[in-house]
């Protein structure tokens, strides 16, 4: 018999739960090159909190793997499943096809034992896009917006770029430091509360306006904002669509601000459930509470990078410190291990490595890992199997490295690069 290699998990789990709670990734590759071939099942924890990493260089599959992780919670044992929530914060806006099945990839999903089946996911857009999507012809479930006065001085600051120290940081805490005595505050409201500002020079002022008008532009501020306890449901994998804002100049810092400003709520949200969950220990009374969450985020340099801080820093950092207490996992999507914030390295337990070449970035998985590496890392993935989906997987549990081939995906990826030869008909 051929048994499962499971990684994430530690002996007392295993010896109580054994492989129940676990997600099916892929398989073992044993040998090298030719001779490699795929034999034991690799499963991999989700029903403890993890700080997860997925690396590798452009188009090795590190956003099909991530869709693979979300594809094995959706099917978990439902008294386990009820347990958690994904968040995907789907920055390039390929997870969409989730809800599709993958036919395209039958055969090879048979050859697994699998077959296409589309994930009952939840895709959020922003509420001002909508009609792009109804243009396009996707479905989505529903819309996400972001109640304005729920971003500090902070935030503005640093999405728009600003020192805290200059005329502009300074004029833009002090305006809503009186806006805050007022409660609940639109953009129109800040944008008057700066024309108003005597104190501030008139080219500042103006130049703020500026930008806290093209704000409105981005279609995620209303009234009320998305409750959490929509994005995050029992069971449920919601996709966040957040690929938009290319045309806003600092597009990465709109996105900042939403992953920030999420990333805090449910921590906020997940912390309270904590503690109803311990009295309801305490007590026997069932009360209400949220599923822990599982936080994917694609290209997670952007927003948590190594040099600089963006609006969505602080609350990423809280949640790689301190996510566990509150049941809160993270998994970070990058081509750049050594952009990403050395905070969320070191706190990596488990790492899905696909192909990397640069030095600098095996330099800094090797940081990681280091107590217990004897071979090199490098050398594990230069003899990876060329072939989409292959990868090592670093488990700090075990302290062990594997070398696997991901299985394929049961739902449809759109992340594929296209194929200019197909375009030009050569290939009939
Ligand atoms: N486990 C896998 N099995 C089969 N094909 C895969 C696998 N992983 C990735 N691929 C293929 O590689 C392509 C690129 O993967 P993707 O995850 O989008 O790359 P990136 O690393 O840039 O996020 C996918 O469209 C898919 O065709
Ligand atoms: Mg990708």
């Amino acid at each position: 018999m051929v048994e499962n290699i499971v990684v994430g998990r530690d002996k007392p789990d295993m010896d109580k739960y054994g492989e129940v709670g676990t997600a099916f990734l892929g398989k073992h590759i044993v040998g090298k090159g030719e001779d490699a071939h795929l034999t034991n099942p690799v499963l991999m924890d989700v029903t403890r909190p993890h700080v997860m990493l997925v690396c590798g260089k452009r188009g090795t599959g590190k956003s099909y793997s991530a869709g693979i992780i979300s594809e094995e919670i959706a099917v978990l044992p439902p008294e386990i499943r009820e347990n958690i929530a994904v968040v995907m914060f789907d920055t390039m806006g390929i997870y969409w096809s989730m809800k599709h099945p993958n036919e395209r990839d039958k055969d090879i999903l048979k050859e697994w034992g699998l077959k296409p089946s589309a994930l009952d996911a939840k895709l959020f857009v922003p509420k001002g896009y909508v009609q792009e999507y109804e243009q396009a012809g996707i479905a989505y479930d529903s819309t996400f917006n972001l109640v304005c006065s729920d971003l500090s001085a902070q935030d503005w600051v640093l999405t728009f770029g600003f020192s805290f120290v200059d005329e502009y940081g300074t004029t833009i805490e002090r305006v809503m430091k009186k806006l805050k005595k007022k409660g609940n505050y639109s953009l129109q409201d800040i944008i008057a509360a700066i024309e108003g500002d005597e104190k501030t020079e008139k080219r500042v002022r103006d130049s703020l306006v500026n930008r806290f008008s093209a704000a409105e532009s981005w279609g995620i501020f209303d009234r009320e904002g998305t409750k959490i306890e929509d994005l995050v449901k029992p069971g449920t994998v919601s996709i966040l669509d957040i690929s938009h804002y290319i045309q806003v100049s600092s597009s990465w810092s709109v996105r900042s601000m939403l992953v920030g400003l999420l990333s805090r709520k449910i921590y906020h949200a997940r912390s309270l459930a904590r503690k109803a969950e311990e009295l309801e220990v305490m007590t026997g009374e069932t009360r209400k509470t949220m599923p822990m969450v599982w936080i994917m985020i694609d290209e997670a340099h952007q927003f948590l990078p190594t040099d600089g801080k963006t609006a969505a820093t602080e609350p990423l950092l809280t949640l790689v410190k301190q996510g566990r207490e509150p049941g809160i996992s993270l998994l970070f999507i990058t081509q750049r291990p050594n952009k990403l914030h050395e905070d969320a390295l070191a706190q990596s337990d488990i790492i899905l490595a696909h192909r990397l070449t640069s030095e600098a970035d095996l330099t800094a998985l090797r940081g990681i890992m280091q107590t217990y590496m004897l071979d090199d890392i490098q050398e594990y993935i230069n003899t990876l199997p060329r072939k989409k989906g292959t990868a090592i997987i670093l488990d700090d549990n075990s302290e062990r490295i594997y070398p696997i081939q991901c299985r394929p995906r049961k739902s449809w990826h759109a992340g594929g690069s296209p194929i200019a030869i197909k375009d030009m008909g050569i290939l009939g």
